[in-house]
């Protein structure tokens, strides 16, 4: 198949995404184009390298001495101790101002080491190799880099664009399925934002795609790529249109927070997040019935999301307000007035909110099949 090659806009340089299989073996040919570096270190994850290392490794025959390093993914490393053990293990292997980093893993490994290239030495060379889904069609594009502190999830960070981003989705192999469905979310979501035949062809193809199938993934990761590149080239630092990014967010990290991040999985949370942003759509008069059906049948397809905390309305509604975006005060979500079309709304009545919280886990629990109760 052919390889994309997509261009993204930033103020820091523009860089190319180059999306499709077989994309990691042309990896160093690539990277030669950058020029020359001092040294080359990639860093990755235990588990991300005993399930790629020979694939990756086979990519990456570079000129020169190449490090590897390896930090731990779990979301609870992704903090300041490993951002600050990674820029000594740097310090120790030679680094400088002119070596490159390579991020090879998932968001975890992408938003650190990227933290990391933006911060040592004021700034070395990055090129990304997302091996997740979401790192996929998301996290590796936009430069957004970052690390948690234990007072919240991505508080202290940098916008920091790679030089190059190179997606393989064959990389994807041997992705734990809940990893691969939780992506999808975020495939989703790109979908009722910005791209209303991407719907219709995921209604069409949900079975094959979640079977991995190499020619639907083929289509789908450039296309989502895409999608991503375009709208942060238009809107990098997230002053307006790059919030469509966040349908189903406000809601979703409200589940998470309240769950403490154990019980789900990030997509599933989205999941939940863009169920209940439709039917918020719907109750403002913004979402036509039609489209709230599509999108809660769709987003079911994905399999069984572990259930909606047992929590009061006004106990995500708080926790919803608490959000490091909406410190100021102001709530705002992004709402579909039709699929492939979003916009951000700040005057939403918190009453609506309420309800709307209050009556999606009734209706989706309830149900055996696809829609629940909801009939609009
Ligand atoms: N920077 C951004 O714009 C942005 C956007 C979205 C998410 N994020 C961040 O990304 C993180 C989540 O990233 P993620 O969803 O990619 O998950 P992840 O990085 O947590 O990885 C999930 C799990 O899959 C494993 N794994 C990764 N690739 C694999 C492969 N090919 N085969 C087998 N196992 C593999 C990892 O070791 C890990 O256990 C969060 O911290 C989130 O905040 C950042
Ligand atoms: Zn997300």
């Amino acid at each position: 198949m052919k390889l994309k090659r997509i261009s993204v806009k930033s103020s820091l340089g523009n860089y190319s995404v180059i999306a499709g299989a077989g994309t990691v073996h042309r990896a160093a040919q690539e990277i030669a184009k950058l020029g020359r570096f001092s040294s080359i270190h990639v860093v990755s994850s235990t588990k991300v390298w005993r399930a790629l290392s020979k694939s990756i490794q086979r990519g990456l025959q570079l000129p020169g001495k190449v490090h590897f390093h390896r930090m731990n993914d779990g979301e609870s490393a992704k903090n300041l101790r490993t951002a600050e053990l990674l820029s000594r293990v740097l310090v120790k292997s030679g680094a400088d101002r002119k070596s490159l980093l390579i991020a090879v893993g998932g968001g975890v490994v992408g938003d650190v080491a990227g933290f990391v290239a933006a911060i040592y030495l004021r700034g070395v060379a990055l090129v990304h190799v997302p091996t997740t889904l979401v790192a996929q069609v998301d996290s590796s594009i936009g430069g957004k880099t970052g690390v948690n502190l234990p007072e919240g999830k991505n508080l202290v960070g940098a916008f920091y664009p790679p030089r190059l981003v190179l997606i393989d989705p064959e990389l994807l192999r041997t992705l734990p399925d809940r990893e691969f469905r939780g992506g999808l979310a975020e495939v989703i979501k790109h979908a009722i934002i910005a791209d209303a035949p991407m719907f219709g062809m995921l209604e069409q193809n949900m079975e094959k795609i979640l079977r991995r199938d190499r020619t639907a993934l083929g289509l789908l990761i450039p296309r989502n790529v895409a999608i991503k590149a375009r709208v942060v080239s238009r809107d990098e630092r997230e002053s307006g249109l790059r919030e469509i990014l966040n349908f189903g967010h406000t809601f979703a990290h409200a589940l998470e927070s309240v769950t403490r991040y154990r019980r789900y999985q990030h997509g599933e949370a989205v999941a939940w997040g863009m169920i209940a942003a439709a039917f918020l759509g719907h109750e403002l008069g913004l979402t036509r019935t039609a489209d709230v059906s599509r999108i809660v049948a769709l987003i079911r397809r994905l399999g069984p999301l572990p259930g909606w905390p047992q929590v009061p309305a006004t106990t995500l509604l708080n926790a919803m307000r608490s959000d490091k975006k909406t410190r100021s005060g102001i709530l705002r979500f992004v709402l579909s007035p039709r699929i492939g079309e979003a916009r951000s709304y700040d005057t939403v009545p918190l009453h609506v909110v309420e309800r709307v919280l209050h009556f999606t886990p009734r209706l989706i629990d309830a149900s055996a099949g696809p829609l629940g109760k909801y009939r609009g």
